[in-house]
């Protein structure tokens, strides 16, 4: 079982292997959710590029880490504007796949007026994520050094991309959003970072969190499953992570300005994690650094529009040092 991250140049000339889902995401902002049978005005609708998947990679990118971003896009309009998008932020393109006669994926997020959000997904081509897409992972394994996925596409691609990954000592990293039914704890055995968020901690442990004793409790039983670090994302209570001996706990980063949206702060902060991991920060710096990522991201609306770039993290890092709190 792997459970070190490997040292060297030879990690710089490989490449962070993003794989997940590439959305557009219908954005209707409301003062609250509706209730059942209930009917309310939508303030104002947008259409904004968004996926888990896509999310991570363009942040990677825009911190500088040079990911390669592995999805499915729709063969319709939607795919090629986000097949645009993803050439205009530098994404490297050799794995990006358009699946004839599907359409794109489709979120649809109630954005509510406190800035937190409610997703329903329509998978579309992110459901075309089978064994083509894990082929060409597996041949170009030399190439990665690091396999960093969530599960917007189908659980049991993950579940052998992660087999895969393992058979040749690339660590994993994994964010567990969505739990679907047919997740099993068990699938993650010897991953290196497992991370869901509060609930869907509690969706996979059966722990309800809701103080530090409970996220502990729910580290440990996710730890067990058998990963090298436990770490659970707890929205504006921080991050916690575990790893078989010590917790970290770290706050969040409330510097950068007023919450706006939250859509992807868990993506933008698995790929400050991931960007930190791979540069060989502790775990301890590399939450710290993945929280800021987030901090600034949810200060912005929309998915991808809000994902910073690495001068506007180390600034904001450089402005408030003792918040940042990374060691050095
Ligand atoms: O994590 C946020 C993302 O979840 C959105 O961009 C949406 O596309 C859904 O996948």
């Amino acid at each position: 079982m792997l459970f070190s991250i490997p040292e060297g140049d030879f990690m710089k000339a490989k490449r962070i292997w993003v794989t997940g889902s590439a959305n557009m995401d219908v954005v209707l902002s409301i003062e609250r959710a509706p209730r059942p049978g209930e009917t309310i005005a939508v303030g104002s609708q947008s259409l904004i590029p968004g996926g888990k998947g896509a999310n991570r990679a363009v942040a990677l990118a825009r911190l500088g880490a040079n990911p390669v971003f592995s999805c499915c896009l729709g063969d319709d309009l939607t795919g090629a504007a986000l097949a645009d998008l993803y050439r205009s932020e530098g994404l490297d393109e050799s794995e990006i796949s358009t699946v004839k006669g599907s359409g794109s994926g489709t979120a649809y997020i109630f954005l509510e007026k406190d800035g937190s959000n409610r997703i329903a997904v329509f998978a579309g081509a992110n459901d075309s994520f089978k064994d083509e897409k894990i082929s060409s992972f597996t041949s170009r394994l030399d190439e990665v050094s690091m396999l960093c996925s969530e599960l917007e596409i189908p659980v049991s691609s993950v579940e052998r991309l992660i087999y895969e990954a393992r058979s040749r000592d690339v660590p994993v990293i994994i964010d567990t959003a969505p739990v679907k039914p047919d997740v099993r704890l068990s699938m993650f055995k010897g991953v290196y970072v497992l991370s869901p968020n509060e609930s869907e901690a509690e969706a996979l442990t059966g722990i309800h969190i809701t103080d530090e004793k409970s996220a502990r409790e729910a580290c440990r039983a996710l730890h067990e499953c058998g990963v090298k670090y436990a770490l659970i994302k707890l929205g504006k209570n921080g991050s916690i992570c575990f790893d078989g001996k010590d917790f970290i706990l770290c706050p969040v980063f409330d510097k950068a300005g007023k919450v706006v949206d939250t859509t992807a702060a868990g993506d933008s902060y698995m790929a400050g994690l991931c960007k930190a991991v791979s540069d060989g920060m502790t775990m301890e710096n590399a939450m710290r650094y993945a929280t800021v990522v987030a901090g600034i991201a949810v200060t912005r609306f929309g998915a991808v529009p809000s994902l910073p770039r690495l001068d506007e993290v180390e600034d904001m890092i450089r402005q408030y040092p003792a918040q940042a709190g990374i060691n050095p």
